[in-house]
């Protein structure tokens, strides 16, 4: 759908975003450990994880807080900075490959740095997540041990997701 009007795209990638969590959310059901959501930004997905999961801890991070009061985690659960320094320093604090569930959204539209960031960031997932957890995301990531999961239902926008061994 790339060629599709703007609402249309926003349209196609958030009902990528709802169907993967919801199967997320379902896959993790009982795994233990935290949700991590790589990308507040509006907090979005962040307050639609935190219906899903009603009983989790979910640990937000981003560069900077955007989301609305209603939709961020406590201060707490809100890691702050960019992640190139924030997740290599996860695991001293969370444990290490303790998260259930990575909810990957970093995106923007510059595909360029999209491709550099993600170069990076899939390899700084793996010692954060539990052996048999789940790994969402809105770009492709080179995610180690790991076998990649087929998309919920048919959807017009791509979206990625791996379950670690
Ligand atoms: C697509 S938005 C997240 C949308 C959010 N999940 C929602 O549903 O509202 C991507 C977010 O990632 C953050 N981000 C991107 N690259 C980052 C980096 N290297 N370090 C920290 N934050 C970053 C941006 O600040 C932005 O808020």
């Amino acid at each position: 759908l790339r060629d599709g009007s703007r609402l249309e795209c926003l349209l196609a990638r958030l009902t990528a975003q709802k169907a993967w969590l919801e199967l997320a959310a379902l896959q993790i059901r009982t795994l233990q450990g935290p949700v991590l959501e790589i990308g507040l930004g509006k907090g979005r997905t962040f307050d639609h994880l935190r219906r899903l999961l009603p009983d989790r801890r979910i640990i937000a991070y981003d560069g900077e807080l955007h989301a609305p009061a209603a939709a961020r985690p406590d201060p707490c659960d809100l890691v702050l900075g960019n992640f190139r320094d924030t997740l290599p320093r996860t695991p001293d604090w969370l444990g290490s490959r303790s998260a259930a569930l990575i909810h990957a959204d970093f995106g923007s539209e510059d595909t360029g740095f999209d491709a550099w960031q993600a170069e990076w960031l899939g390899p700084l997932l793996e010692p954060l997540i539990r052996p048999g957890g789940i790994v969402i995301a809105d770009r492709t990531l080179r995610i180690e041990n790991s076998t990649p999961l087929a998309a919920p239902q048919a959807l017009s926008w791509p979206y990625f997701g791996w379950r670690v061994f």
